[in-house]
């Protein structure tokens, strides 16, 4: 959780161009950012979208083309590299293949020009935080994918920075590494207060790990928010889709007024919060997650069908078509059993989870 509110890395209005003329690639266009200290913070979007951009533009990497970044309320551009409170993780762990594990740590304090006896017990100290000290003489290529990516992150903790940068840290690690690599991320992230700043594309990694999430498209900050807001009140479209599955269905106002009422094209009549700006008669969309979607057996003429039923174990998915549009749902696990695949069904989304949705 954030336990306070001062601004660890503040991104005003900051845009980045790399190369000129025709060849040039806006790759951040007009950020605006702030992320707290001791907050775990992660900026997820889509392969090319600026992610490490910005990681890079905040650890001093790359020049800012328009726009200023402050770090603890100082501007970066006045920091000398070495003064800078930054440290960061690449996706690759980037170890020193020829010296062993205390070497690797060892090497970036003594550049730092610590006394022998604080590099001895700093890279001790580090290196039980990861839960590596019984590696401490192995060559990297004695190591594990997971247990490199631990010396990579406790070389990069040594130096006691105030926030580290983690760039994919997890994408080269196999499925269940990675799940068991999340949870201790978050432990090392809470027990030691640093500013984490966390890149992803892996919707699922975003959301279990961080306190808020930035969401990022083609340069442009989409939405930031705290997980479950991303989720489940996206601002627009690209945030619905790009997080989890999402229903995203046309229909036109019926009637305007705050409490207003939609005639969707697949037929069911729905009334919800319909902001003041949608008059009747105007299109719009509809936004709910699938396992928002509530269904009964039909009772009489029904407008909607169960047209394929995927068992999924803990649940089911069912694809529901209405109106010759289709619907995604999820079905709880004890109601497997009381639905099939041709089930003629009703229909009905709940209010307080179906929402009218930007483009
Ligand atoms: N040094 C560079 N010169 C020119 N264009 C670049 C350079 N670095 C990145 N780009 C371009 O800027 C855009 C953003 O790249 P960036 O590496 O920030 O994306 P990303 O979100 O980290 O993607 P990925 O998830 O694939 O790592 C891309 O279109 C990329 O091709
Ligand atoms: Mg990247």
């Amino acid at each position: 959780m954030v336990s306070s509110k001062i601004s660890a890395i503040d991104v005003q209005e900051v845009t980045k161009v790399y190369g000129t003329g025709s060849n040039s690639v806006k790759a951040l266009d007009n950020a605006n950012l702030t992320i707290y200290d001791n907050e775990f913070f992660t900026l997820l979007g889509p392969s090319g979208c600026g992610k490490t951009t910005l990681l890079r533009l905040i650890a001093g990497f790359e020049d800012i083309t328009e726009g200023k970044i402050n770090l603890f309320n100082e501007e970066l551009i006045s920091l000398p590299p070495n003064k800078r409170p930054v440290n960061t993780v690449f996706q690759q762990y980037a170890l020193f293949p020829h010296l062993d594990v205390f070497e690797n740590i060892a090497f970036g304090l003594r550049r730092l020009n610590k006394s022998n006896s604080f590099v001895q017990k700093r890279t001790k100290d580090v290196l039980e935080l990861v839960q590596m000290q019984d590696f401490i003489n192995r060559k990297p290529n004695q190591l594990s994918g997971g247990q490199q990516q631990r010396i990579a992150l406790a070389r990069a903790l040594a130096p006691e920075p105030k926030v580290l940068l983690l760039d994919e840290p997890l994408s080269a690690l196999d499925l269940k590494l990675r799940q068991a690599m999340r949870f201790e991320l978050k432990n090392l992230q809470q027990e030691t207060g640093i500013t984490f700043v966390f890149v992803t594309h892996d919707q699922e990694e975003a959301l279990t790990m961080s306190d808020r999430i930035a969401v990022i498209n083609e340069g442009q900050i989409q939405q930031i928010g705290e997980p479950e807001v991303i989720y489940e009140k996206p601002r627009n479209q690209f945030v619905a889709n790009f997080i989890g599955e999402a229903n995203l269905l046309p229909g036109k106002c019926i009637r305007n007024g705050k409490d207003g009422l939609c005639k969707l094209k697949t037929g069911q009549e729905i009334k919800l919060d319909i902001p003041l700006i949608f008059k009747k008669d105007d299109e719009l969309t509809i936004f709910i997650r699938p396992e928002r979607v509530k269904f009964s057996k039909s009772k009489g003429n029904s407008l909607s069908k169960i047209q394929e039923f995927t068992y999924l174990g803990n649940a089911a998915h069912i694809q529901i078509v209405s109106n010759d549009h289709i619907i995604n749902a999820t079905l709880p696990i004890d109601k497997v059993k009381t639905f099939h695949k041709g089930d003629n069904i009703d229909i009905e989304f709940p209010k307080s989870f179906s929402q009218i949705i930007n483009s």
